[in-house]
């Protein structure tokens, strides 16, 4: 955070619907990088000032979008009716009291980060302006307001006459590559004198905020514009194509930010890693995988191709093959998964315990060493350490009614094509004999076998050849 005299705020237009989006949800809790678009916003405005000098401005399906980001601690602030970006600020007048300077934000501009919103304050700042805008030359700026600069002697000066919005432009007009990237710094004070003379003379028929820069310029007071070392950063989202770009974009640069610290990531560009996800030393990330959520990966572990990871904590050296699905679960130091293995929530996985293929597991705990390697359901169970699950193992822990638990003890031995009939318990040591149906607890030490006994009827095979062959 950093520290200056004078007091900011920053505000955050996200009253608006998205009408370009064709969707039911409002435009800025649609998701990128694994959070809504204002939630980005939020976090590089965080950098700048405390999350109590935030206020996003909300309206269209406003209850929804305060839910979504009350957790940040930020405030809000209510436009009943969107009429535009001038109207709201002027609804956010009272909010500002008492602060001397004012950041705006867009919620539908989502790639922003906090050094450069510092950049238009600390110029805002050093060039004594009423209002700075940060401006961009895109390749296309087609559909953004332009940007209109004095110019002194036949040159350009970094003051500003206007923005003229897409619609209004005139033909020779359309060329004009600088454009409003529709984030600014204002002194309060100059912003609410002359705010309340914007009209809605225009295509919309709306307050634009931009409409105040010829207004502040009449009066004397300085408008400035900074251009944006990365045009990137004030991409906005306005349709369904431009989310996929930025979604595109951000994970991309997380990609980056990983590599460049410590992790090695190949086809960056087919793998989806959320904005929150961490990434220890010295770890593999194979092609053609999701890192989901709050995901945490210790070190000098693999992540093997088409695995789908969700809000999970993995250890360090970790090894998870091919296909696997994990969710919401640990995942201890040396375990190893896969290929094709399911840890559904609230899975902890041992250190150095292994899940096999088609393994499924939820609510289960598998201690130190053990193993259920082979097409295996575990659910709602406790397992204690050097335990070996065999193949076909199934844990019975619904009878349509209740879910009941399941424990095996240490060093047990469950033998392949076992059921254990929850709630039911085996003890230390013991071993229950494969083909088993296990309804009462197993004691320490003890072998269960529950099975029908074999009997071999020979020569059966040979005599119903004969007999089969005598009916031809
Ligand atoms: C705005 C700028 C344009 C700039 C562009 C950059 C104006 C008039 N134009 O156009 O010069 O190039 O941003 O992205 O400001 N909002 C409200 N309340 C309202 C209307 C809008 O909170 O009544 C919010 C929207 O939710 C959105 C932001 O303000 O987050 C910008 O509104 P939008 O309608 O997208 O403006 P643009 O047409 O993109
Ligand atoms: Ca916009």
């Amino acid at each position: 955070m950093t520290k200056t005299s004078a007091t900011f705020a920053i505000v955050i237009l996200a009253a608006g619907k998205g009408t370009r989006l064709k969707s039911r949800r409002p435009k800025v809790l649609h998701g990128i990088g694994g959070r809504p678009l204002l939630a980005h916003v939020v976090a590089a405005a965080s950098k700048v000032v405390p999350a109590d000098n935030i206020f996003a401005i909300i309206g269209y399906e406003a209850d929804k979008v305060r839910a979504a980001l009350e957790s940040s601690g930020i405030g809000f602030v209510l436009q009943r009716e969107q009429r535009g970006t001038g109207h709201a600020m002027m609804e956010a007048a009272e909010a500002l009291k008492g602060f001397d300077h004012v950041l705006v934000l867009s919620g539908d501009v989502p790639l922003i980060t906090g050094e450069t919103i510092a950049r238009v304050r600390d110029f805002h700042l050093g060039r004594g302006a009423a209002m700075t805008i940060l401006t961009a030359e895109p390749t296309d700026p087609t559909g953004y307001g332009r940007i209109f600069r004095k110019t002194a002697d036949g040159n350009q000066t970094d003051e500003v006459a206007r923005i003229v919005e897409q619609k209004a432009l005139r033909n020779n007009e359309a060329e004009q590559r600088e454009i409003n990237s529709g984030i600014y710094a204002f002194a309060v004070g100059p912003l609410y004198a002359h705010i309340g003379k914007i009209g809605t003379d225009n295509a919309h028929g709306e307050y634009y905020l931009t409409d105040v820069v010829p207004l502040l310029d009449k009066a004397g007071e300085k408008v400035v514009a900074l251009r944006a070392e990365d045009s990137n950063e004030v991409l906005g989202v306005n349709t369904r194509m431009e989310l996929a770009e930025l979604d595109a974009k951000l994970r991309a640069r997380k990609a980056r930010e990983l590599m460049l610290a410590g992790t090695t990531i190949f086809r960056p560009e087919t793998c989806d890693i959320d904005e929150d996800v961490e990434i220890g030393t010295d770890t593999v990330i194979e092609p053609c995988v999701q890192l989901i959520g709050k995901t945490k990966i210790g070190a000098d572990c693999r992540i093997r191709s088409y695995s789908v990871i969700s809000n999970c904590e993995i250890g360090d050296k970790v090894l998870i093959r091919p296909g696997c699905m994990l969710e919401d679960s640990i995942v201890r130091d040396g375990a190893e998964l896969g290929p094709y293995s399911h840890l559904r929530p609230g899975s902890d996985i041992g250190e150095g315990a292994h899940v096999g293929n088609f393994v499924e597991t939820k609510k289960t705990r598998l201690g130190k060493r053990s193993k259920a390697n082979h097409l295996t359901y575990l659910g709602d169970a406790e397992i204690g350490e050097g335990v070996n699950v065999g193949a076909g193992t199934i844990t019975c822990n619904y009878d349509g009614t209740n879910k009941t638990k399941t424990i095996i003890d240490d060093g047990a031995f469950i033998g392949s094509d076992t059921t254990l009939v929850a709630p039911v318990r085996v003890g230390r040591n013991s071993y229950v004999a494969a083909a088993t149906c296990v309804t009462e607890d197993v004691p320490e030490d003890a072998l269960a076998i529950g099975r029908a006994p074999q009997a071999n009827k020979e020569g059966w095979a040979k005599e119903r050849r004969a007999r089969v062959k005598k009916q031809k």
